[in-house]
């Protein structure tokens, strides 16, 4: 067993249901091992900064249910690009902050960083990696598409929010024979919209995976128009796009490891069909409701067992990996690599096929 006196936990990307659990969980874990917790605030800007809090089990208690995140975070920062203002020509200053983590990681003694993040947050592990601090990632994000994981903390509470505001705009529609479009977050990965597209019994369900034919869901939604039903439903991922189009950006975060934000396509899909088709349609953007609130039972479970597992790594010495969840286990991957990689939806995924049964139209 590695001798672990002090680790450093942080909390990067964008923030979603769990990491409390998460930090709860490698936290109390370590605390219970006679191991020393630094808090890591507002995600490698701390880090940079040397800000930082001690966390003892008063600290961890009492934090399991509640969403966000304790430390802060931050989706904007990386330790080789950290924003230093503007020169005078108005372009940003960026500076290579490597050494200045390393220092923060030096001056508390840390044996060991934890980095709760998604492949963002793992890709900037790169060059303390390479410095030589052992780092340890727990896989996290409402988009449950990194590589490596079967399965991310905030996933299914996001679904879960998805899938309530999805069932809510399905009596509204109902009342007023619409087509109602819910725009659903993931960046360009379809997992939470297919999920909670699923579980609403959604008629159409949009994702980045499949580009859609606008036509071919004008033709769909008619026909049931025309039947019984009279409404229809449209689940959609803001990085679905048409067969011959490109995902729609909303915002350029400038220094931003992932600087791109999308978003706007569900507007353009409701437009686009009453315009093609005559019948009212109306659209809902979810944003950031997805990522709020309290986790889920199940990210509970999740974040405590990934959190716990984590530090189960670090005490068998297996450094520079990540927790993952395959097929109903528990492994250890290689961090850089889940940073390098995206998990997207495959075509013959068993969600896709389930509702291709259910006659859900993709728009292909
Ligand atoms: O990756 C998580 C996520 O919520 C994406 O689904 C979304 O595209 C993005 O972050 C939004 O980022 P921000 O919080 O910077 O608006």
């Amino acid at each position: 067993m590695t001798m672990i006196q002090r680790i450093g936990i942080l909390t990067g990307g964008g923030d979603c249901p769990g990491l409390n659990a998460a930090i709860r969980g490698i936290g109390k874990a370590a605390l219970f091992h006679d191991t020393e917790v630094i808090g890591i605030c507002d995600g490698y800007q701390g880090l940079i900064e040397n800000r930082t809090k001690k966390l003892t089990v008063p600290e961890l208690s009492g934090i399991l249910t509640r969403g966000g995140t304790i430390l802060g975070t931050n989706n904007r920062c990386s330790p080789e690009k950290y924003y230093l203002g503007k020169d005078e020509a108005g372009n940003a200053i960026y500076e290579n902050a490597v050494e200045r983590c390393l220092a923060t990681v030096k001056e508390h003694k840390l044996d060991v960083l934890f980095v709760i993040g998604g492949d963002g947050t793992f890709s900037c592990t790169k060059p303390l990696v390479e410095a030589g601090l052992p780092c340890i990632g727990v896989p996290k994000t409402i988009d449950n598409d990194i590589f490596g994981t079967d399965l991310t903390i905030g996933f299914t509470t996001a679904t879960r929010i998805g899938t309530m505001a999805l069932d809510r705009l399905h009596s509204t529609g109902d009342s007023h024979h619409r087509v109602m479009v819910c725009e659903l977050m993931g960046r360009n990965a379809g997992w939470l919209t297919l999920a909670s597209g699923l579980a609403s019994g959604s008629d159409v369900i949009l994702i980045p995976e499949i580009p859609f034919c606008i036509d071919k869901i004008s033709a769909f939604v008619e026909e049931r128009r025309n039947a019984h039903s009279g409404f229809s439903i449209i689940a959609c991922a803001e990085g679905a796009h048409a067969i011959d189009g490109a995902p729609v950006v909303s915002q350029i975060i400038e220094g931003s490891p992932d600087p791109i934000r999308l978003g706007g396509i569900g507007r353009q899909i409701a437009f686009a069909i009453e315009e093609r088709t005559g019948i009212e349609s109306r659209t809902t953007t979810l944003g950031h409701i997805q990522r709020g609130g309290e986790p889920s039972a199940t990210d509970r479970v999740l974040a405590t067992t990934f959190g716990t597992a984590a530090f189960e790594l670090a005490l068998d010495g297996q450094f520079n990996t990540m927790i993952g969840l395959v097929d109903g286990h528990m492994q250890a991957q290689n961090i850089l690599e889940a940073a390098n990689k995206q998990r997207l939806v495959p075509h013959d995924s068993r969600f896709i096929r389930a509702a291709r049964a259910m006659h859900t139209c993709f728009g292909d």
